[in-house]
């Protein structure tokens, strides 16, 4: 079922979210305070390093979804645009304040029926819903950097979301080509799942830095030999930040 969805924020993954969620065919109205990130936005959507033109030339999508896949995204400054949709998967900073402020005004600008995802990388979902009226249909939706890369959709039950709502979102990240993973909401920690493990990981690694075991680049490249993993945990900070651009 194609859906109407409002993305808040064009930026990292804003702009990833939105040319994910516009492949899969939906209509998208990707939202940002500033206009010159929503230009980026679309920059990046188009001919960033993930965006659909390079996805053209791997083979990934034929030149005319391509086409489509752009068609489907408008960008905007005016929240009531972006309000009116199915789904909204919010993406601005990651300041609680403003996340939870601009929940608040999702529920009043929002359709009732209106379900409201949060990608923040580990903010409760509690302290999210709290902020409205439809706690039901409020719901984590954790995505990985780069999005249209990354198959991570961890969906984050807050303590009244619906199982309606968690079906309808496991759904979409599925079609999607996502693997959506439902975890519990721990209003008293930050980080759901695989940011709470890769953290006390990221914290070990500052340890050994500080007792001058080891440089970053040296714990960096134990990691990638040990595990095969494509960079470490410094790199991986570094790469989360900047996009992978
Ligand atoms: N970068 C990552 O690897 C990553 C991965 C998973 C989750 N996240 C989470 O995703 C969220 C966004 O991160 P990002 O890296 O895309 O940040 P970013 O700084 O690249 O983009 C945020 C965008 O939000 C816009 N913005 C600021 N206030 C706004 C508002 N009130 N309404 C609408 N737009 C607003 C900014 O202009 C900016 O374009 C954060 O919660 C972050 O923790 C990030």
């Amino acid at each position: 079922m194609n859906e109407r969805i409002g993305v808040m924020g064009a930026g990292v993954m804003g702009s990833g979210i939105a040319q994910v969620v516009a492949i899969a065919g939906h209509e998208v109205v990707c939202y940002d305070i500033a206009a010159e990130a929503l230009d980026k936005g679309r920059a990046t959507v188009d001919t960033g390093r993930f965006g659909v033109k390079g996805a053209v030339e791997r083979g990934k999508l034929t030149a005319d979804d391509a086409e489509a896949t752009l068609g489907r995204i408008s960008f905007t400054t005016d929240l009531d645009q972006a309000a009116d949709v199915d789904l909204v998967i919010e993406a601005v900073p990651e300041r609680l304040d403003l996340k939870v402020g601009l929940f608040r005004d999702l529920d009043r600008r929002c359709p009732e029926r209106t379900i409201l995802c949060s990608n923040s990388s580990g903010f409760p979902i509690a302290a999210l819903s709290a902020a409205t009226d439809r706690p039901d249909r409020v719901v984590g939706w954790h995505w990985a950097s780069p999005a249209p890369v990354m198959k991570l959709a961890e969906i984050v039950r807050g303590p009244k979301t619906s199982d309606e709502t968690i079906e309808t979102v496991c759904a979409l990240a599925a079609n999607a080509g996502k693997n959506p993973v439902v975890v519990k909401d721990q209003p008293r920690e930050w980080g759901y799942v695989a940011n709470r493990v890769y953290f006390a990981m990221v914290r070990e690694a500052q340890r050994v830095v500080r007792e001058e075991v080891a440089t970053r680049e040296e714990v960096d490249q134990l990691m990638v030999d040990c595990f095969r993993w494509p960079t470490g945990p410094f790199g991986m900070t570094r790469g989360a930040g900047s996009g992978w651009s």
